[in-house]
């Protein structure tokens, strides 16, 4: 019997060679305060999942069939759920019947899904079926494509959302291997984040693996009217039919993205890196769901000016992906080092000017998160003390770009020869694990810092991470092109516009001018810059924003159609806040907001809808 399960154990984990380091399998002992389960007492190691997509009930239909590891001899398992509905859970390839038991729900977390084991159990099979509410999906009808003949379906797992469409143990400290058998209306593909086929399936079904061991919140489908083109050997794109060629224009450069990112910290270990592009209401700017980061429409300008978000969602399949937050609370690492990642790639790709450009930009939104929180709360420290909070309501630029200001501090001291070796060993090291900002601190300070306390003391590191503000060691940011809009914003009032338009010509210093231009704009000068860029029918969703926000403070009623157009086509959520912000400051704008808002709540995905929900309530 021990020989059969143990035969059975390694044919189930494939090689038994591999360590448990390889297999993503040593756990975290930190606590994780936003899962329900205890994955020291019973753990999971691998998903076999199936599902069906069934879009006129806007339901998926499924059986999750988790390999598991009972650790500690524990009499039950626990998973997070939440709005699912389980129909039952059987034991084993046997399927034995068990009787499980779900929780009173918490509002945040869901319910803990509770089954009894035994020592030996390896298998749970819950069958259940998801809510047409589901916090993590999006079904879109035939009108919010860009196809407009075939309904869509996106998932968002991250943080927490992975539990509303398949029960798991949902923190980024659990890894597991998937496999994955999804059906869908035979018109569309479905796509995974995952190994995918490039092709439609005339059955409907598709085949997913996942080899690698990921955390929950990595898990991702989208099913619609896809088609795939490659850019080269190992990236690609995916899109609707009628969006590919320009999305494929856009990425050319992913390719080179990718070597680059290889060259400066090690193999990428996903085997393809393709990208999705979705329907304008995805949530996010990008998803790093890996070999297939999700993409919003809106990065596609047309000259490839936002194609750092490619750059960071693939930066992520090493500061992130391969090397995981322990906890939502140690967010910043994730994002704090990809920003980093991010701009080290542009830099190499786009030039060094490039790079400086966005750094500015990044410290200019940090700075206004900074001032619009009070630079004494808390939220603004580094380490986050999300306990009891939803993880959702926390992401801001604090862990992207104080995150990013503090990696930048250290490179400073130490420089970038030394951060970048470190950093290499550091993705090696830890690859296929989580990591707690504690750890993390531990590395810097013993690997990269040789334990001296008057290099982390320069840095000031305790600061960075656990004080709230932004410590005045930062490392200045600055840009010729943007000194030179400087020089030219102050004789705005002294000249015709012709030599800003002259000198105003890429994305960013577009976005620089209108972060840049006197708070006291006149009628006619909104005219005559509207005239002299044409920001309000700007195709850039970037300086659309930009310029909305503008518009708005100064009752550039002329913008409104236009204004109204994009909160109903776009469901970004980073833009759409700051548009609706602004609004909601007077009370006819809060009115006309609202009446806005009623025609486009439909086109948004519940992480985009709860947040304008507490905005406009
Ligand atoms: N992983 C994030 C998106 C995210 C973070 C979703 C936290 C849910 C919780 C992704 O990598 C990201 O940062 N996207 C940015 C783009 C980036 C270029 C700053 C976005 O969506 O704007
Ligand atoms: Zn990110």
């Amino acid at each position: 019997m021990k020989v059969l399960l143990l035969l059975f154990t390694t044919l189930l984990f494939g090689c038994n060679q591999q360590s448990a380091r390889q297999r993503g399998t040593q756990l975290n002992s930190v606590p994780d305060p936003h899962t329900l389960t205890d994955p020291s007492a019973a753990v999971v190691r691998h998903l076999n999942l199936e599902l069906a997509v069934d879009f006129a009930t806007k339901e998926l239909t499924g059986k999750a069939s988790w390999v598991i590891e009972n650790l500690s001899n524990s009499k039950e398992i626990v998973f997070d759920t939440k709005n699912l509905s389980i129909q039952k859970v059987t034991i084993g390839k046997e399927e034995h019947d068990v009787k499980f038991a779900l929780d009173k729900q918490d509002s945040i977390l869901g319910s803990a899904l509770r089954v009894p084991v035994e020592a030996t159990t390896t298998i749970i099979n819950i069958y259940y079926n998801t809510q047409p509410n589901a916090g993590a999906l999006q079904w879109l009808a035939p009108q919010q494509t860009a196809g407009k003949q075939h309904p869509f379906l996106l998932t968002q797992s991250q943080p927490i959302l992975a539990r509303s469409w398949i029960p798991c143990q949902d923190g980024p400290g659990i890894r597991f291997t998937y496999n994955a058998t999804v059906r869908v209306p035979p018109a569309l593909m479905a796509v995974m984040s995952a190994e995918n086929k490039q092709q439609r399936s005339d059955s409907g079904i598709y085949y997913f693996k996942q080899t690698k061991a990921i955390p929950s919140y990595l898990l991702a489908l989208a099913v619609g009217d896809l088609a795939f083109q490659p850019i080269d050997s190992r990236t690609g794109v995916y899109a609707e039919p009628v969006t590919l060629k320009k999305a494929a224009y856009e990425f050319a450069d992913m390719g080179k993205m990718v070597t680059t990112a290889e060259k400066l910290y090690g193999p990428y270990r996903w085997g393809r890196y393709d990208v999705l592009v979705l329907p304008p209401s995805f949530p996010y700017g990008g998803m790093e769901n890996p070999n297939l980061t999700f993409l919003t429409p809106t990065v596609i300008a047309g000259d490839r000016s936002l194609v750092s978000v490619v750059a960071h969602e693939l930066a992520h399949s090493w500061s992130g992906n391969l090397v995981t937050n322990a906890t939502w609370n140690d967010m910043w690492l994730n994002e704090g080092f990809t920003t980093y990642f991010e701009r080290r790639i542009v830099e190499e790709v786009y030039g060094v000017e490039e790079a400086k450009m966005q750094e500015v930009l990044g410290r200019q939104s940090l700075s206004a998160e900074l001032a619009d929180k009070g630079a004494s709360n808390k939220d603004t420290k580094l380490k986050g003390e999300l306990a009891g909070r939803d993880p959702d309501a926390a992401i801001g630029d604090i862990a992207y770009e104080k995150g990013y200001a503090f990696i930048r501090t250290i490179e400073e001291a130490v420089g970038r020869n030394k951060l970048d070796t470190f950093l290499r060993q550091y993705f090696d090291k830890n690859a296929f694990q989580s990591q707690t900002t504690e750890q993390f601190l531990v590395s810097l300070k013993s690997e990269l810092l040789d334990n001296s306390k008057t290099l982390a003391d320069s840095i000031r590191i305790n600061d960075w991470v656990y004080q709230p503000g932004i410590p005045n060691n930062a490392p200045a940011v600055g840009s010729n092109a943007f000194r030179k809009i400087d020089s030219l914003v102050f004789k705005f009032r002294d000249q015709p516009l012709t030599e800003l338009r002259q000198n105003v010509t890429s994305t960013n210093e577009k976005l620089y001018l209108i972060s840049r231009l006197p708070v006291d704009l006149i009628p006619q000068e909104l005219i005559a810059l509207d005239k002299a860029f044409a920001f309000t029918n700007s195709g850039n969703a970037e300086i659309q924003t930009a310029w909305y926000v503008v518009a708005i403070k100064h009752g550039y009623r002329a913008a409104y159609p236009a204004i109204e157009k994009f909160l109903t086509r776009v469901g970004r959520r980073k833009f759409l806040v700051p548009i609706y912000t602004e609004l909601i400051k007077t009370a006819e704008g809060k009115t006309w907001a609202k009446e806005v808002y009623k025609r486009a709540r439909p086109n948004y995905h519940p992480v985009a809808y709860n947040t304008i929900d507490a905005l406009l309530r």
